[in-house]
């Protein structure tokens, strides 16, 4: 057996440059090769301990960097308390009952309102506003007290944390964390506890690795949807990748360029989506549920249903889904999106780089291989080089299905059109674990990173914002053909909706003008020049667009953008941003920037130079007459990534960042529920990277934002800087400037991770958040991270591995997580 090598069975993330559409350079074929998220490969057996579930309290312990104590009011008192916070009201006497009424201010949920003691949670305001309530004991019943309690609007209460590169995830004092779900956990009755040495198997009945965008589907104490519950509910995970190095004894094997199957099984039912029962415990403690009815792994290997203008499609026609409507599975499951109905949309991102293509252009015709290259589907093995796989039955297709290569009589005599059946956004119930997922075609087919809904209007067409995480790919929205009617969040038919509201409608990509406006462009059949006549790809019909969105989207002139990664959408606004993690200068070089976006800069690490937009930027837009059918916008940039020893604060740290808020390649983007103070009236943002940047003065991060709205700030020209000096001017637009009250590092990851994917039970009082591939880049010998394990002490044993988790984060005076 030979441990792989570099020039082997590789992953690539697929963030490479394939947009030839415009004029700019291009990336080097050898940077393509040299994803930054290759897997390195060897090392020998471990046997690695493990670890039970364990509550641990934040590093940062100092009295100092509290924040405020809760408030407690007794009758006749008043008091002050921050939305979110959980106020405490005390009554007085030990006999007879106690009563405790609201007698004005906003309306609030009182617990306890007949004993001494009564809490509420603290209502989002826009300005100081006053609650009273009214105490009376029984026993003195003829005298009442009132007690009156000034609520003010939101602010992040809590003491930032430190830049840091410790294995632990750090939180601020006054928070705890609990470990969740991780790598390998089983989530089946029978299925035996993780040994995390690289012997286990089953993992279509165990934890996927590499967690990744996540939520919450609440369910009742009987068992049933509910969407208000915050105690018992469903946590759906996307699995976007592995760590080859941690999953096998010695890392991951080959025999003369075989992979071995059970590695490869593994491997690839690590991938997908899982749907696990958690439950709130006494004290807070909270845990997964190994033997909930309603756990489920969906694999590269789950079966799968097309809908939409694809379905039925000769493109999507193979070997194993002759008439193009059906379809095994789902992989590199990265952002998400949800529905009202409550349902789950899982995003396929970097998707190309699995398959084994390349080789086989002479039985390819020239759209083929137009839309081939234009997807990036052209590797020599495929990632992980599944395809090479000998499977002890012979008819088993699992692994050949990876080799895309034309060799066959025709199409569905092999697998050249498996690439076609991904790309695409898939529909999950995650209530009906026997569900069929379905590939929501009319969606488009790209790098989907996520797939965010606007604001849902009675009457109105709802819309799905979503990224294409490629560097100079671009930013589109679904608008349904069907107006949303509001008693359809409650059908119990919840796929039925989807096929009422995702299977037909009108994908649209987006174009940035430079005054601060932006238009969205329709992908239509026979319209702004999308048709058989394209000199860039002749098209055929609407379903040859929708396989060949980005072919489309060139035709059109939208606007390449620096790695559209998540979407969020303002809950009080409907405002919607757009992480743009980074770029290089290949993909942005000096004379190839715009307005949005308009940085080309040196962010120096250690003695090399990065020059482009290495921190990344969101931006934001305003619909026209806020609404989801508008065809324009304006923009926005909210905040810009940087270094806050960048002493460029003209050009190039543009939010003016301080050491409190620095952050580089934003990814990951959601804003707090609106079921709760923390997504009302002045909704938290919580912003997650996924950075190479700033990763030599700290770890992966998670911030909290208080963001203000489109056109906060103003127009501005920066002067950009390229090798030898050479400079550049760009305009652009700049939203207000970040401080101290809207932007404060919340979370700091542990060694080597991402942190991505992020929800909340509906009360805003849990939350959960994905830590991502912990250690990556380590080896089996030598893991360069041992989290979990090393949460308690920051430090384990040296040859424990560490494995991909849910952590839950608390609040301990019982309040909203960030307020
Ligand atoms: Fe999977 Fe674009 O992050
Ligand atoms: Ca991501
Ligand atoms: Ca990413």
């Amino acid at each position: 057996m030979n441990d792989l090598t570099e020039t082997g069975f590789g992953y690539s993330d697929g963030d490479v440059d394939t947009n030839r559409s415009a004029t700019t350079t291009l990336n080097e074929l050898a940077a393509q090769r040299l994803s930054r998220r290759q897997t390195l490969r060897g090392g020998s057996a471990i046997v690695a301990a493990t670890l039970g579930a364990s509550v641990l309290a934040a590093c940062d312990d100092t009295e100092a960097n509290s924040p405020p104590p809760p408030p407690t009011a007794e009758p006749g008192t008043s008091v002050t308390a921050g939305t979110g916070q959980l106020v405490t009201l005390t009554g007085t006497g030990t006999t007879g009952g106690h009563s405790w009424v609201q007698v004005s201010g906003p309306t609030v949920a009182l617990n306890g309102a007949t004993s001494a003691t009564a809490t509420f949670i603290a209502p989002a305001v826009s300005a100081a506003t006053q609650l009273v309530f009214r105490y009376v004991n029984n026993t003195t019943s003829t005298t009442y007290r009132d007690t009156t309690v000034t609520v003010n609007p939101a602010a992040l209460s809590f003491a930032a944390v430190a830049k840091n590169l410790n294995d632990v995830v750090t939180v601020p004092t006054g928070y705890t964390v609990q470990i969740g779900a991780r790598l390998g956990d089983p989530i089946a009755a029978a299925v035996p506890a993780y040994k995390n040495d690289g012997t286990d198997t089953d993992f279509a009945q165990r934890i996927g690795d590499h967690g990744d965008a996540l939520y919450w589907y609440g369910l009742s104490a009987t068992g049933t949807r509910d969407d208000n519950s915050s105690t018992r509910g469903l946590l759906v995970q996307n699995h976007e990748n592995v760590t080859e190095s941690y999953l096998h004894p010695a890392g991951p094997t080959d025999a003369g360029g075989i992979r071995p199957e059970a590695e490869a099984i593994k491997e690839i039912e690590c991938h997908g989506v899982s749907v696990v029962e958690y439950r709130e415990g006494a004290n807070r403690s909270w845990a997964y549920v190994q033997n909930s009815s309603f756990n489920r792994r969906i694999t590269p290997n789950t079966p799968m249903v097309l809908n939409g203008p694809v379905r039925g499609s000769d493109l999507v026609k193979t070997a194993y889904s002759p008439d193009g409507t059906t379809g095994r599975g789902t992989i590199n499951n990265c952002a998400n999106g949800t529905t009202p109905w409550a349902t789950n949309l899982t995003c396929e991102e970097n998707w190309a780089g699995y398959f084994r293509r390349r080789g086989d252009d002479a039985a390819r015709t020239a759209k083929e291989l137009i839309s081939l290259g234009r997807y990036g589907v052209s590797s020599n093995t495929g990632s992980y080089g599944w395809s090479t796989v000998v499977p002890t039955d012979g008819a088993d297709t699992r692994f050949r299905r990876w080799d895309a290569r034309a060799t066959g009589a025709s199409a569905t005599a092999d697998f050249r059109n498996e690439p076609n059946q991904f790309g695409w956004i898939v529909e999950i119930d995650p209530y009906a674990p026997a569900s069929t997922p379905r590939k929501r075609t009319a969606l488009g087919r790209m790098g989907h990173e996520g797939c965010w809904p606007g604001l849902f209007v009675a009457g109105r067409k709802p819309a799905w914002y979503m990224g294409d995480d490629s560097r100079r790919e671009y930013f589109y929205k679904f608008v349904s053909a069907t107006a949303w009617a509001a008693a359809d969040a409650n059908s119990a038919n919840r796929l039925a909706m989807g096929d009422k509201y995702l299977d037909n409608g009108t994908l649209y990509v987006a174009k940035f003008n430079a005054d601060g406006t932006g238009s969205w462009v329709p992908l239509v059949f026979g319209q702004n020049g999308i048709d058989a006549s394209s000199t860039v790809y002749p098209f055929a019909d609407q379903a040859d667009v929708l396989v060949n969105t980005r072919l489309a989207a060139d035709v059109v002139g939208a606007t390449p953008m620096d790695r559209p990664e998540w979407t969020a959408v303002n809950p009080a606004n409907g405002e919607v941003y757009l992480t743009l993690t980074n770029n290089n200068a290949a993909g942005r070089p000096l004379n190839g920037t715009d307005a949005a976006n308009p940085r080309h800069y040196n962010d120096p690490k250690g003695t090399s130079n990065q020059f482009g937009n290495p921190n990344g930027h969101v931006i934001r837009i305003r619909e026209n007459d806020n609404s989801t059918e508008a065809t324009a916008f304006t923009w926005d940039i909210y905040l810009f990534g940087a270094d806050s020893a960048q002493a460029d604060a003209a050009n190039v740290n543009l939010s003016g960042l301080t050491a409190d808020q620095d952050f580089s390649s934003p990814d990951g983007a959601w804003f707090s529920r609106a079921t709760n103070p923390a997504g009302q009236v002045r909704p938290l943002l919580w912003l997650q990277t996924d950075d190479g940047a700033l990763t030599d003065v700290t770890n992966c991060m998670m911030l909290a934002a208080l963001p203000g709205t489109v056109g906060d700030g103003g127009a501005r020209t920066i002067t950009n800087t390229g090798t030898g000096g050479a400079t550049a001017t760009q305009v652009t637009r700049v939203g207000a400037p970040a401080t101290a009250a809207t932007l404060k590092r919340f979370l700091v990851g542990p060694v080597a991770c991402e942190i991505t994917g992020v929800d909340s039970t509906p009360d805003g009082r849990t939350l959960f958040v994905g830590i991502q591939h912990p250690g990556e880049g380590g080896t089996a010998a030598a893991p360069n991270s041992h989290w979990p394990d090393s949460q308690a002490t920051g430090t384990a044993g040296a040859t424990v591995r560490p494995r991909s988790a849910v952590v839950i984060i608390t609040k301990n005076d019982g309040g909203i997580v960030g307020l």
